[in-house]
């Protein structure tokens, strides 16, 4: 079983209910919505299609029992996938994303486990995950319908 838990105290985890939907759709609209706007375009109810998807096996981050954001890591057999990690922007750049992906970290090495995850290119996040110590492994290409 995946011992997720926080090292720290800063933060808790809970599972995902259905009733989270409408904060986690603030949080992607928040979070998300710039990037995926700008390569695929924006369809609201394909966002909320796929974030009714996501939503399952995630976790909730609480701050002060309150909902921040939100941590999804999926055990495979030989790794472990950060699939999301989300905070609501009060809560970012303070060092809670790091902590965070710190302890997911922990718990794949206690697992004897590499993690993998995905990026957007243009994602900031980028370098955060690079400070931790993932690299690029491999590239994804997109050709939009219509494009040159
Ligand atoms: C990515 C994220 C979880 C990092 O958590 P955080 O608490 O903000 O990060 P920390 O304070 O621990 O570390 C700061 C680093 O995070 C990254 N970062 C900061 N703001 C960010 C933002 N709005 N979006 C993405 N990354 C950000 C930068 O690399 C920053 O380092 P820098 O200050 O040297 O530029 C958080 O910023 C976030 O939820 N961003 C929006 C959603 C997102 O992009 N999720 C990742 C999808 S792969």
């Amino acid at each position: 079983m995946l011992d997720l838990a926080p090292a720290h105290g800063r933060y808790t985890l809970r599972p995902v209910v259905q009733t989270d939907f409408d904060f986690l759709w603030v949080l992607k609209v928040a979070t998300l919505k710039p990037y995926i706007e700008k390569l695929y375009g924006w369809d609201e109810s394909q966002a909320k299609h796929i974030l009714r998807q996501v939503m399952d096996k995630a976790n909730l981050v609480l701050v002060d029992s309150e909902p921040a954001g939100m941590l999804k890591v999926i055990v495979e057999d030989n790794f472990m996938h950060l699939a999301e990690i989300g905070l609501m922007p009060e809560h970012q750049g303070q060092g809670l994303g790091t902590q965070i992906i710190r302890d997911v970290i922990s718990a794949a090495d206690r697992e004897g486990l590499p993690v993998e995850l995905q990026v957007f290119s243009a994602n900031p996040a980028t370098k955060l995950y690079e400070r931790l110590g993932f690299s690029e492994t491999h590239k994804k290409m997109y050709r939009p319908v219509g494009g040159p």
